[in-house]
């Protein structure tokens, strides 16, 4: 399998997806204009990437995956403007732009992030016919965004700053603050196939929690420009994250413990799961 035309392919499918979607925003009202900066700032897609995957390893309704992934990219695309408030992370460098909030100010900021969190449910009930699968992914994928997943988990995030927190409630802070809306994603290409929403649990639960340590390691790692926000932030800010409670070496064993385990759990996939494999190892070896 051709790894990398298959993620181009994937990823082409979504942008165009989300260009329509901006298309459609109401015209001359600056939230749309603030929208649109944020979703169409670039951004690896990984969420609605592994939604299609799951989909179409199970020969599932690509067009319902693509609904569904457009809606989990917006609801990821609100969290980082919000994470990047000057209440939250304060950040002023994101997906290689200025922040939503430097540029439109921290009110239509705020507002950008409420209309592409609630935009994602319009645009659900809006594009996907089937209504029983709609409300099936309406019901994980909320669960997942709010207080019991990422809501929680940066709850809990901001509490933990300038406090070392214990090993076991930073896995629960990431867990919740990014592995949550990887398991929707998962979902997502569940429902489309068919089958239940829980059927890839076992590969995203692992490949988020991959995801975000190795999100804490290119903090100290990684190159600024390739990776389009300001790093050291986590030291800086007293964070408690993966690298800075257990530092960089035990960190990276974390990693490459957690995707060996999304890589064992794609046994459920067959022969259809290579794509998803070759996914979690090119997500511990990203550099951005
Ligand atoms: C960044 O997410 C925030 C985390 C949850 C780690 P991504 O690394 O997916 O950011 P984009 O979408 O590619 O910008
Ligand atoms: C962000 O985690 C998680 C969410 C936005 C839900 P981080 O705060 O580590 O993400 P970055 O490093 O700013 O992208
Ligand atoms: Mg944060
Ligand atoms: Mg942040
Ligand atoms: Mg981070």
């Amino acid at each position: 399998m051709d790894f990398n035309k298959k993620l181009a392919e994937y990823t082409k499918r979504i942008n165009n997806a989300l260009e329509d979607i901006v298309k459609q925003l109401p015209e001359g009202n600056i939230v749309s204009e603030a929208m649109a900066y944020s979703l169409l700032a670039g951004g690896k897609r990984i969420r609605p990437v592994i939604a299609l995957a799951v989909c179409d390893s199970l020969g599932g309704d690509m067009e319902m995956a693509t609904a569904f992934g457009c809606a989990l990219e917006m609801i990821h695309t609100y969290s980082l403007i919000h994470d990047d408030l000057p209440c939250m992370d304060n950040d002023t460098l994101r997906r290689g732009m200025p922040t939503c909030h430097v540029k439109y100010g921290e009110a239509y900021a705020l507002l950008a992030g409420d209309g592409l969190l609630t935009h994602a449910f319009t645009h659900i009930t809006r594009n996907v016919k089937d209504k029983a699968k709609a409300f099936d992914f309406i019901s994980y994928l909320s669960a997942m965004a709010g207080i019991e997943g990422m809501v929680g988990g940066q709850t809990d995030d901001i509490k933990a700053e300038g406090e070392k927190a214990d090993m076991d409630t930073l896995r629960r802070i990431h867990e919740r603050k990014t592995g949550a809306l990887i398991n929707a994603a998962g979902a997502a290409g569940a429902i489309a196939a068919g089958v239940p929403a829980v059927f890839a649990e076992g590969y995203t639960k692992s490949l988020g929690l991959a995801f975000q340590i190795k999100d804490d390691i290119l903090d100290v790692e990684g190159i600024e420009e390739k990776m389009g926000k300001t790093l050291m932030k986590d030291i800086n800010s007293e964070k408690s994250t993966f690298v800075t409670l257990m530092g960089l070496e035990k960190a990276k064993k974390e990693l490459e413990e957690e995707t060996r385990k999304a890589i064992a759990a794609c046994e459920v996939f067959g022969d259809k799961g290579e794509f998803l494999v070759l996914l979690a190892k090119a997500m511990l070896e990203r550099e951005n």
